[in-house]
């Protein structure tokens, strides 16, 4: 949710313009659910994980209750109940569902739903049409943003959902029909498979000084990215990639999920409680691990990064492997220095719903020193996982919530989560940025969250 009077929102002008970006954002959810049953879209494997379905009526529910409402005069709502049934957390619309009980919902229908999206996709392009308000837009931005990050979750969900399912089914199976733009209707597209090469992890270090950090208000952002301001960080390095699942593979060797002495207190106390022994979705057959993806259940390929661990987890990895997480910030300011980050994007639209492993570097890139004007060879940047933060989700200085409902996006969460940065292989290239602060509990891991290492510069780099 931006704190909207200081953004500068106005890449496209015309209606029609908006209204095919607005069309564009909405088939993207229809998209990703087109292979999936009814039956599918109704499970819900854990209370926080939501189904398919509901994420299709809560997103229409969301342009509904704050655009075509306030907005729309003469707008009929298409169920007057929907209003409380898809409310997901906003106290101030009076009520909501609670949220564990969501796979409940067997009606209304899949059906009802779809009629429900094109009753408010036909209102949002008639309302466009009639023209377009600075506060329309501003809302507009926020209504697709909560889209894009509601088609994240769909397939974290169903993932989950799927993995929960004896049968395991796959989300997209290596060989899966596509309506991508140049393909034939039922023509079957092959899931990128990536290299099992182990690619050198190198340092890149950045000098002590004042930083700025935060969004520069061009464009959309939400508004826990805001206000900027001034950072002071000590030198610190980043490390060139995500960890391996092969790296991971020498800490799960090594006793990493029977040594105490390298947890935090609340993560040790998870880990026997839960019989923590290896990231979420693996499993040991005989002496070999698989893991379960998108795919179905596929051999762990060493060189892809490790993907679905807790904070607790990537915090154990890092004191372990003598480093430790970047904090949010450190983070932010390694990331605005990728060289190529664009180049190697693994995101939504590619279709992979998995992480790939890092590329070799070219001759170009064997060198990662530099100064904190420089640039470096850093990769995975964006795309692939999450990557957890040191950092404690808190408000920036001078952070206000929006007033109204919309108040209640971001701010009410800012307590006992941990900032995430960089986006994953389910996040919307349109959608993702360096200053984007994702946010969960330290415990959750069903999330394609990964681990980057950063170092004091004393440790050598
Ligand atoms: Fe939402």
């Amino acid at each position: 949710m931006p704190q909207t009077s200081s953004l500068h929102i106005e890449p496209l002008s015309l209606p029609r313009e908006w209204i095919e970006r607005y069309d564009k954002v909405r088939n993207q959810s229809l998209k990703l659910v087109e292979t999936l049953t009814p039956e599918d879209q109704m499970v819900q494997s854990m209370p926080e994980a939501s189904p398919a379905k509901w994420h299709i009526a809560h997103t229409t529910w969301f342009f509904e209750t704050f655009i075509l409402v306030p907005c729309m005069p003469g707008y009929v709502p298409f169920d007057a109940r929907f209003s409380f049934l898809f409310n997901s957390y906003y106290k101030r619309l009076g009520g909501h569902p609670h949220r564990a009980i969501r796979g409940t919902f067997s009606r209304p229908s899949l059906d009802e739903i779809r009629l429900y999206r094109m009753h408010v996709d036909n209102a949002m392009r008639e309302l466009l049409g009639r023209g377009l308000s600075a506060e329309l837009l501003r809302l507009l931005e926020l209504g697709l943003n909560h889209e894009q990050q509601h088609q994240e979750l769909i397939v974290t969900d169903i993932k989950h959902a799927f993995w929960t399912s004896p049968l395991r089914p796959a989300f997209r199976p290596t060989l899966y029909p596509t309506s991508k733009p140049g393909y034939q209707p039922g023509q079957m597209r092959a899931v990128e498979s990536g290299t099992s090469t182990l690619v050198p992890l190198t340092w890149c270090r950045f000098d002590e000084g004042a930083y700025e950090v935060g969004h520069d208000v061009r464009g959309f952002a939400f508004d826990n990215e805001l206000p900027r301001h001034k950072m002071y960080l000590k030198s610190f390095c980043i490390a060139s990639r995500l960890i391996t699942n092969q790296e991971y593979l020498t800490f799960i060797d090594n006793g990493g999920y029977r040594r105490p002495e390298l947890w935090l207190s609340d993560a040790w106390d998870h880990v026997c409680d839960n019989g923590w022994v290896a990231p979420l979705y693996w499993e040991r057959t005989g002496k070999t691990w698989v893991q379960f993806t998108c795919k179905g259940m596929m051999p762990l390929n060493p060189a892809e990064p490790v993907c679905h661990v807790s904070f607790y987890e990537a915090d154990a990895f890092a004191r372990w492997a003598g480093a430790r997480l970047p904090t949010e910030f450190e983070w932010e300011i390694a990331a605005g220095s990728a060289r190529d980050s664009k180049a190697s994007d693994n995101l939504l639209e590619r279709e992979n719903f998995h992480p790939v492993p890092a590329r070799q570097p070219g001759k170009t890139q064997v060198s990662q020193q530099h100064t904190s004007q420089g640039q470096t060879s850093l990769q995975q940047v964006l795309g692939d996982t999450w990557e957890w933060t040191s950092s404690p989700y808190t408000a920036y200085p001078g952070y206000h919530p929006p007033a109204g409902a919309e108040g209640e996006y971001n701010g009410k969460f800012m307590c006992n989560q941990m900032v995430l940065r960089g986006g994953s292989c389910v996040t919307p290239e349109s959608h993702i940025r360096n200053t984007y602060r994702n946010f969960f509990p330290p415990q959750m891991r069903w999330q394609f969250s990964g681990i980057r290492l950063a170092r004091d510069p004393e440790f050598g780099s």
